[in-house]
């Protein structure tokens, strides 16, 4: 579904990754993991298509969706059209507005029933529908993730990016998140999660790949990486 060809990319003069490529079919999982600056924010950010200055700018290789480059889509057909959402670093929700208003908003790509949507994305997150009508900075900040989560099941996209989901989590909640990540993807939904917590993230993905300095330095069945003595060495606290 998706094909990361020798991706190069850059903000300005600095290139930030140097030549990655992976793929993702679907209905699976796929983990980027990695270090912090290794490239991981960088790799979502071009596969949405964003702009600079906080997005990249590709400078060689391609991205292809169904076999078609999107280097020319624009972001906004990226989540419309091409049904791809990102959760991003920091989560991006409105704080001045309340649960469900954010949600409601989230799906401006939505087609279907929204109405349906929302009593779905409730049904996976109770504590959503308890703080309903809450303004959103009120919020935990681990019901702001579920929050995020949210929105992005209400924009109705087949191919759902989470940017370190399990940031800031405490671990019950965090198993909590990852737990409904595996059973939307049990619905069909496929899902790039890119995180520091490589063991979670390798634990629930079928594939991953590692992410060293803008470079993909390994890759496997999530089994396979974390039985890996580098990898241990390097991401799992050598445990
Ligand atoms: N908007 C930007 N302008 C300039 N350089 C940037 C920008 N965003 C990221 N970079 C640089 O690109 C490199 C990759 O950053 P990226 O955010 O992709 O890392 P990451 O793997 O997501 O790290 P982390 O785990 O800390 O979130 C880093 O060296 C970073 O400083
Ligand atoms: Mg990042």
């Amino acid at each position: 579904m998706l094909n990361v060809i020798d991706l190069k990319a850059s903000y300005g003069k600095i290139e930030a990754l140097h030549g990655i490529s992976f793929h993702v079919r679907r209905g699976e999982i796929v983990t980027l993991i990695g270090s912090n600056g290794a490239g991981k924010s960088t790799t979502l950010k071009a596969l949405m298509r964003l702009k600079p200055p906080e997005s990249p700018t590709v400078t060689g290789g391609d991205i292809l969706f169904n076999g078609a480059s999107i280097l020319n889509t624009e972001s906004h057909n990226v989540v419309g059209k091409l049904r791809m959402t990102l959760v991003p670093e920091g989560r991006q929700i409105f704080g001045n507005l309340t649960v469900v208003e954010n949600l409601i908003l989230a799906a401006w790509t939505n087609t279907g029933d929204a109405r349906k949507d929302l009593d779905y994305v409730f049904g996976m997150f109770p504590r959503l529908a308890e703080r309903m009508r809450q303004r959103s900075d009120t919020l935990s900040g681990g019901e702001q993730q579920m929050l995020a989560v949210g929105r992005a099941l209400m924009s109705k996209c087949s191919v759902l990016l989470l940017d370190e989901p399990s940031m800031g989590l405490a671990p019950l909640l965090m198993y909590d998140m990852f737990r409904t990540l595996k059973q939307l993807n049990d619905e069909g939904l496929t899902i790039i999660v890119v995180e520091q917590n490589a063991r979670i993230a390798l634990q629930l993905a079928d594939r991953g790949y590692v992410l060293d300095t803008g470079e993909i330095v390994a890759e496997g069945t999530g089994k396979s990486l974390l039985q890996r003595p580098e990898i241990k060495a390097a991401y799992l606290g050598g445990a």
